[in-house]
């Protein structure tokens, strides 16, 4: 049984009036909530054992290395990858895809295609983008249909021996649709392409197995995960970390240097230049800890829950529109009222206190597609209830009744 009232105790964020009203946080893909052991794990940090890791012989610093160690080796059991050093700490998934971004800049050349979908974030276009201005490669994009799903069909007709990089997202975050990663992955093998996979929205709500995906690369970040903001994480396939040049050069990632010569630490600090987040890494692993403790399965099944109570509730309003609609969903709803800004709607719901986000999401090509200006994303975690679904329905109700 899920028990989402004592799961609600856990984040005293949520015990709060926005505008005299309760808050209604539906903002999750924006940002998750922080539990207490969370917050807890980073006060400890600060109050007992704040050093620089990997550099001193005092015990602080001995404490905190090994803290931060064992959090690597938590996200390392929790994606299962095959070895601690495969996971790279980075301060989110857009540092994550730019370090890969930057580096397969001295393995891909004129001619090369790389491949991402229509349903990317920008944060997964413009750095490959930046990609082929340097080398001359060509972007190719898998489209979407009109459901929101990926055309998988010309996905396969583009493909071919020129591939050599595709980029998708797992979970797409304007329209929580959830693309066939799977599919997408095999494919790509099977032309010598390697893959990236932004699991920014997929994280949240389901646990990836980066071994049985076989996928080359799979970003995340922490704060959408009941973590700290500034810190994410990038795992990498062990020959395809060592094929790639450090990001940044800096302390800490260094064999040895000269001024004639420097040469690279291995894996992971040759991709760990300068001071990192070292409390963000730790805390990264307690809310690791805390969200497998609720089970990843009972969170999506609970989300589901919400999800079709709140789909149901919102088709039932006059004028509405979701945009994604597929059987594959996180608990993520995009939608519009005819002849409503979606700002409006939003800044109105605010005052009821209700966070939802209004606007293109970073994701302007998929607003381009569908002709609008943006939406209103209403997106849910674990800790929102049925009776939050109702103060949303309630809330859109009356807006509509201010603006129309
Ligand atoms: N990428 C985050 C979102 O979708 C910020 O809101």
């Amino acid at each position: 049984m899920f028990k989402v009232e004592d799961i609600r105790k856990d984040f005293p964020i949520l015990d709060q009036k926005i505008h005299g009203r309760p808050l209604v946080y539906l903002d999750n893909a924006a940002t998750s909530q922080t539990p207490q052991v969370v917050i807890d794990a980073i006060v400890e940090y600060y109050q007992n054992y704040n050093a620089n890791i990997h550099r001193g012989v005092h015990t602080l610093s001995q404490i905190a290395t090994d803290k931060y160690e064992e959090a690597r080796i938590k996200i390392q059991k929790h994606f299962n990858a095959n070895k601690p050093y495969e996971i790279i700490f980075t301060s989110g998934t857009t540092q994550s895809i730019n370090l890969v971004a930057s580096g397969f800049a001295s393995l891909i050349s004129e001619g090369d295609e790389i491949m991402i979908s229509a349903l990317e974030h920008h944060s997964n276009i413009v750095p490959w983008q930046m990609l082929c201005e340097k080398t001359g490669a060509t972007l190719q994009v898998i489209p979407m249909a009109v459901e929101g799903n990926l055309r998988m069909d010309v996905f396969h007709e583009l493909l071919n021996s020129k591939t050599k990089l595709v980029f998708c997202n797992h979970v797409s975050n304007a329209l929580g649709i959830v693309n066939p990663i799977e599919e997408i992955i095999s494919a790509a093998h099977n032309v010598g392409a390697a893959v990236l996979i932004d699991g920014a929205q997929a994280t949240p709500h389901i646990k990836p197995d980066v071994q049985a995906l076989d996928v080359d690369f799979y970003v995340a970040s922490a704060h959408k995960l009941c973590g700290p903001t500034g810190v994410g994480m990038l795992y990498g396939k062990q020959e395809w970390l060592e094929k790639l040049p450090p990001y940044q050069g800096g302390g800490e990632m260094i064999e040895t240097v000269t001024f004639e010569k420097t040469t690279y630490a291995g894996l992971p600090h040759k991709f760990e230049a300068g001071t990192p987040n070292i409390c963000g890494g730790i805390a990264f692993g307690v809310a690791l800890d805390y969200m497998n403790a609720i089970g990843f399965e009972a969170i999506r099944n609970y989300e589901n829950e919400l999800l079709g109570d709140a789909t149901e509730k919102l088709l039932q309003i006059d004028g509405l529109k979701i945009y994604g609609n597929t059987s594959e969903k996180t608990a993520v709803i995009s939608f519009n009222i005819e002849g409503i800004h979606p700002y409006d709607i939003g800044a109105i719901l605010d005052k009821l206190g209700i966070a939802v986000r209004t606007g293109h999401h970073c994701a302007q090509p998929i607003m381009d597609f569908y002709q609008i200006p943006g939406t209103v994303r209403a997106s849910f975690s674990f800790y929102n209830t049925k009776e939050e679904v109702d103060r949303l329905i309630e809330g859109i109700q009356k807006a509509k009744l201010m603006l129309c």
